[in-house]
């Protein structure tokens, strides 16, 4: 069944929302149980789609799962087969995170390729580089990764060409398993590598320079991890997206279960656009700006400013007064939203990975189509100050990273429903 949200514009928001469990360290966390010789619970998962799919391949490969809610527990002792089938890591491409888990596990495993998605042909040949140099022998065959290490991978040195956050999460996990101490150079710092870190170490394995871009592991020579259970970090991006809902209704907003020091880079460029903020204990309160000023933005990895926040940001700067430029530093297709932020009425000029965005817009509802997770969201925020009803349609990108996202936006004061195509 297809569904589109209808929005009603000139909306202001009130009151406060509660963020999820962060997408991008569940996936990563549940990847993480194919290490674990026990059964795990995960809480504060997110109700979102990517994790179901990852979890009908772990119970495709064999393990057992049980998701209540929140909370899910998952027992891989039972996993015998090390193949995750192209069905299901078509729908998702972070499945790729079990090739690291697997191999390390098993000395052989074959991974279909992921397919590229919107905003990018996204190539994993990082991941398989730094695998290769723990000894592993690739294959390419029919579009799945065959890989093999069947004496275990062995410690070694890896320099990242590139910060690749899912390509430092692979590596970390098969690392854990391998023969003697790996050291990483050039890791990806986001927060959620850091929870999968602090995850391997508390399940014994010494690891050094958490958090820093520079790693060190000493390998469990093939034994399995007493994984602890584990609460998964807020979902920092959620959380960006309702502050820049805030902000583009020019609404004072809370949001809770947050952690503010993740959400540092974010809240400094609103603040630079003249909003003001309070901050509690563990939630965050955006204050309205006497006036939206324009900002430069370019996007880059964590600390940085985080390429998932570009499109909701392009949003906002469609209201903010004067010209913003957006440098997309990451991806090499990630502005798919601005054809559809054009048909609302905004002005935005493209040029290579760079976009100039006219301030001051009056945009105007219409239909527009979702193209990935992150763009879908900014339509969102966009159709909340139009003039009219905006219908945004495939919403099932939105459906892979938002948890109840009309429920949430209801609950701000947003005329938002959810109906049938
Ligand atoms: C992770 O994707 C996130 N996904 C993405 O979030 C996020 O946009 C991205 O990191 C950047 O922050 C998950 O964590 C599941 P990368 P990932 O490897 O790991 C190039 C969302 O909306 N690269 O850090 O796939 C790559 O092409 C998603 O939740 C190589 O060249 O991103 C890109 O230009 C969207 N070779 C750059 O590195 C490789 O082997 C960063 O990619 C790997 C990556």
């Amino acid at each position: 069944m297809l569904y589109y949200l209808s929005i009603k514009g000139k909306q202001k928001l009130k009151g406060s929302v509660c963020i999820s469990g962060a997408k991008n360290s569940a996936l990563p966390l549940l990847a993480a149980t194919l290490l674990s010789k026990n059964k795990i619970t995960l809480s504060n998962i997110p109700n979102v789609v990517d994790v179901k799919t990852l979890l009908k391949l772990l119970e495709n490969l064999g393990a057992k799962t049980e998701l209540n809610g929140s909370v899910v527990s998952v027992d891989t002792t039972p996993v015998k087969s090390a193949c995750a089938n192209y069905d299901i890591v078509r729908k998702m491409r972070a499945s790729i995170l079990t090739l690291g888990p697997l191999l390390a596990r098993f000395g052989h495993c074959e991974v279909s390729m992921p397919g590229g998605c919107a905003i990018g042909q996204r190539p994993i040949d990082l991941h398989l580089k730094a695998l290769e140099q723990m000894g592993a022998t690739i294959e390419l065959k029919q579009g799945y990764v065959v890989a093999k290490a069947p004496d275990g991978l062995k410690g070694t040195t890896i320099i990242f060409d590139k910060v690749t956050v899912t390509g430092s999460e692979n590596i970390l996990m098969a690392a854990a398993l391998a023969h003697g101490v790996t050291k990483l150079v050039n890791v990806a710092k986001e927060p959620e590598v850091v929870q999968l870190c602090e995850v391997l170490r508390d399940a014994g394995v010494k690891i050094e320079g958490i958090g820093t871009s520079k790693i060190t592991i000493v390998g469990s020579y093939g034994e399995l991890l007493d994984i602890k259970d584990t609460k998964v970090i807020p979902d920092r991006i959620e959380a960006g997206t309702y502050l820049c809902a805030g902000a583009i209704t020019n609404s004072k907003i809370t949001i809770t279960d947050v952690i503010h020091s993740h959400l540092e880079s974010i809240i400094l460029k609103l603040e630079q656009m003249g909003f003001g903020f309070e901050t509690g204990e563990n939630s965050v309160t955006l204050l309205p700006a006497s006036k939206i000023e324009a900002s430069d933005i370019e996007t880059s990895e964590y600390p940085g400013f985080p390429t998932d926040m570009q499109a909701q940001f392009m949003a906002l700067c469609t209201q903010a007064s004067g010209t913003s430029i957006i440098d997309e530093r990451l991806f090499e297709n990630r502005f798919m939203h601005v054809s559809e932020l054009a048909r609302m009425g905004a002005n935005i000029k493209l040029k290579g990975h760079s976009a100039t965005v006219e301030g001051d817009m009056e945009l105007r509802a219409a239909d527009v189509m979702a193209t990935d997770l992150r763009a879908s969201s900014a339509l969102i925020l966009a159709a909340l100050v139009a003039e009219g009803t905006t219908k945004v349609h495939r919403i099932y990108h939105l459906d892979r990273g938002y948890e109840n996202l009309e429920g949430k936006f209801s609950a701000l004061g947003a005329d938002i429903q959810r109906l049938e195509e």
